[in-house]
This record gives structure tokens, sequence and C-alpha cells, in this order.
């Protein structure tokens, strides 16, 4: 994954809730976020729900493992990271190897 494609997920997901209600706002950077952030939202909300992932809306400058209900694991607990969008680019291009012991296990492969 490079840099790039990172950042643009994250900054979309960031404004994914804003832009899916008023769609007229739907830039093409929104609508390539909605496009990658399919590969998450199995997992994850941008709407403030946990799902068998904890909710990613606000988590770029947020604590790591931070989200009130969740259980994470003591892995991602313990890392003592802040997701800046360096440390998104890199946990999400392999989190095992990022993080050893965190509970997700999908990278973002480049494309
Ligand atoms: C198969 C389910 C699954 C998919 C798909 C998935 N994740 Fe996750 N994700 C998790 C789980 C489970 C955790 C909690 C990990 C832990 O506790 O170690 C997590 C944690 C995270 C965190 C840390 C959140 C926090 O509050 O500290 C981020 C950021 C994240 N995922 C981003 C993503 C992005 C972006 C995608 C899509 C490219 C994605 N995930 C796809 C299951 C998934």
């Amino acid at each position: 994954m490079t840099m790039l494609n990172a950042l643009r997920l994250i900054l979309s997901i960031a404004t994914l809730c804003i832009a899916s209600q008023a769609a007229a706002a739907d830039s093409g950077d929104t609508v390539r976020g909605h496009q990658l952030f399919s590969r998450c939202s199995g997992c994850h909300s941008v709407e403030g729900e946990n799902k068998s992932g904890p909710f990613l809306n606000g988590v770029v400058g947020r604590e790591a493992a931070t989200v009130e209900g969740y259980r994470y694991s003591p892995a991602l607990s313990n890392a003592g990271i802040i997701w800046t969008e360096e440390a998104l680019d890199h946990y999400l291009a392999g989190p095992t190897k990022a993080v050893r012991g965190t509970r997700m296990s999908v990278s973002v492969s480049s494309e």
C-alpha cells in the first residue's frame, strides 16, 4: 500500500459520514474512499457503533485502543500508539507485523 492510498483512505473515512448524507458533495476522492472502505466495513463502522472491530470515525489523532465499550487485544491496548497518518499507514500495511498479537489480521495491499 502506498502512503497516498492510505492517506486517501483515512481522510475519506473522516468524511464518510458527512458525505453519505450529502451525496451532492461527493468528490472523486470520496467515491474512491467508499470503495476502499468497503474492505473495512464488514468489521468497522464509521457511525459510532462497534462491530467485530471498533468504530473508526474520529480515529485520526486518537490514541489506539480507546474506543469505549470495545474489547481490544492486550497487544493493541499496550502498544501506546497515537493514530497519526503515518502510524495508520504502517499498521494498515501489515497489522500483525506492526503490532504483534493484534486481532486485526487483514492488511491493505497496494494496487
Ligand atoms: C476481519 C475484520 C477486520 C477488517 C476487514 C478490518 N479490521 Fe480493522 N480491526 C479489526 C479488529 C478486530 C480490530 C481490533 C484489533 C485489536 O484489538 O488488536 C481492528 C482495529 C483497527 C484499528 C485500530 C482502532 C483503534 O481504536 O485503536 C484501525 C485504525 C483499523 N482497524 C483500521 C482498519 C481499516 C482502515 C480497515 C480496512 C482497510 C480495517 N481495519 C479492516 C478487524 C478488522
